[in-house]
C-alpha cells in the first residue's frame, strides 16, 4: 500500500488536512500527517518508509530524499518549488509537482491588502494617499500577477507589467500596458509588485540601480521570496531616498536593520501569509493529492517540474 505523508511546518487548515486524508484512503492508499514541526529530525523520521510527500514551504534536501527511501513524489501544494533541491530528487528517480494556480488568488489579494496598508501609512491615523490612478508595475505576469492586475484594475490603478516569458500582446490583451524591460517597469511605476520565481537568474536581481530608478514616493510589495531582493543594496537606497517604503510578506534577512533606520517605511508579515486562506489551502492542497493519486494510478506527470 502506498504511503503518503502531508509534512507542512505551516499547518494546512483542518478542512484542507480532512479532504486530502479523505482522498488517500478513498485511493487505498495510507494517510500519515506531520504538522507543525520544529527540527528537521522529525521530518527525516517522518520520511522513512513513505512513497509520497505533500509540502509547502518545507525543504526537500539531499538528506531528506537521502532518508526516503521509498520515495516517488513530492508535490509541492502552491507554485514556488525553490525549497525542493530538484537535481537530487532527478537523482534519485523522484518525481516533483507543482500545483500552479491554486493558491494565485491568495497572494493576490495580500499584495493589494498590503499596497492599501502602506499608503495608509500603517494605519497610523494620520493622512495616507489612495491606490486610484497610481500606475503599478508588475514583475512577472504569471498566475498571480494576472490576478495582481485584475483586482489593481478595480482600484483604479494603470497597471504595467513585464514578464520575460509572456509576451507583450498576451498582457496588452488584459488591457495591462507591457514594458520591455523590469529596468522600464521601475522608472515607470510608483508601486512595484513582485511576483517572480527565486531562481539564479532572479536572485538579488532586485538591487540599487532598479530601485533608484522608481519615481517619487515609490513603493515595493514583495509576496514573492525574500531571496529577490538584494537586502544590503535596498538598504542603502531606502537611506538615500527617504521616500521609498518597502512592504515584504517574507520577512528579510535583515528585518532589525529596515526596523532601526526606517520606522513606517516598511513592513514584514511575521509568517508568510499569502497562501494562508482556508480557500487557498483547500485548493493547492486537494490539488496535491489528486495529482498523486493520478500519478500513482494512471503514471500522470501534468505538473511535472524536473
Ligand atoms: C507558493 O509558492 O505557493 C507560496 O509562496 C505559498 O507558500 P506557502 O505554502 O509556504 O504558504
Amino acid at each position: 500500500m502506498k504511503k503518503i505523508l502531508v509534512a507542512t511546518e505551516k499547518p494546512f487548515a483542518a478542512e484542507a488536512v480532512e479532504g486530502i486524508k479523505k482522498i488517500t484512503e478513498e485511493a487505498g492508499f495510507e494517510f500519515s500527517l506531520l504538522e507543525k514541526y520544529t527540527d528537521k529530525s522529525e521530518l527525516l523520521e517522518a520520511v522513512k518508509d513513505v512513497n509520497g510527500i505533500i509540502i509547502r514551504s518545507d525543504k526537500i534536501t539531499p538528506e531528506v530524499l537521502e532518508a526516503a527511501k521509498n520515495l516517488e513524489i513530492v508535490v509541492r501544494a502552491g507554485a514556488g518549488y525553490d525549497n525542493v533541491n530538484l537535481e537530487a530528487a532527478t537523482a534519485k528517480n523522484v518525481v516533483v509537482m507543482n500545483t500552479p494556480g491554486q493558491n494565485s488568488n491568495a497572494v493576490a489579494e495580500l499584495a493589494l491588502g498590503m499596497m492599501v496598508y502602506i499608503a495608509r501609512g500603517l494605519f497610523n491615523g494620520k493622512s495616507g494617499s489612495e491606490l486610484l490612478g497610481k500606475k503599478l508595475g508588475i514583475l512577472a505576469y504569471g498566475n498571480v500577477g494576472r490576478l495582481v492586475a485584475k483586482i489593481a484594475k478595480g482600484f483604479g490603478m494603470e497597471v504595467y507589467a513585464f514578464d520575460a516569458f509572456v509576451p507583450a500582446g498576451k498582457i496588452e490583451e488584459d488591457g495591462v500596458k507591457a514594458v520591455g524591460s523590469t529596468a522600464e517597469l521601475f522608472e515607470t511605476c510608483q508601486y512595484i509588485s513582485l511576483h517572480i520565481p527565486a531562481n539564479e537568474q532572479t536572485k538579488k536581481s532586485i538591487n540599487k540601480n532598479l530601485v533608484s530608478k522608481m519615481p517619487k514616493n515609490g513603493v515595493i510589495i514583495n509576496t514573492a521570496r525574500k531571496e529577490v531582493i538584494n537586502e544590503d543594496e535596498l538598504l542603502e537606497i531606502m537611506a538615500e531616498r527617504t521616500d521609498i517604503k518597502y512592504v515584504s510578506d517574507i520577512t528579510p534577512d535583515n528585518a532589525e536593520k529596515f526596523a532601526e533606520k526606517f520606522e513606517g517605511r516598511y513592513f514584514f508579515s511575521p509568517k508568510k501569509m499569502g497562501a494562508q486562506t482556508d480557500e487557498a489551502n483547500i485548493n493547492a492542497g486537494l490539488a496535491a493529492i489528486n495529482q498523486i493519486v493520478k500519478f500513482f494510478k494512471d503514471g500522470d506527470t501534468t505538473f511535472k517540474v524536473n
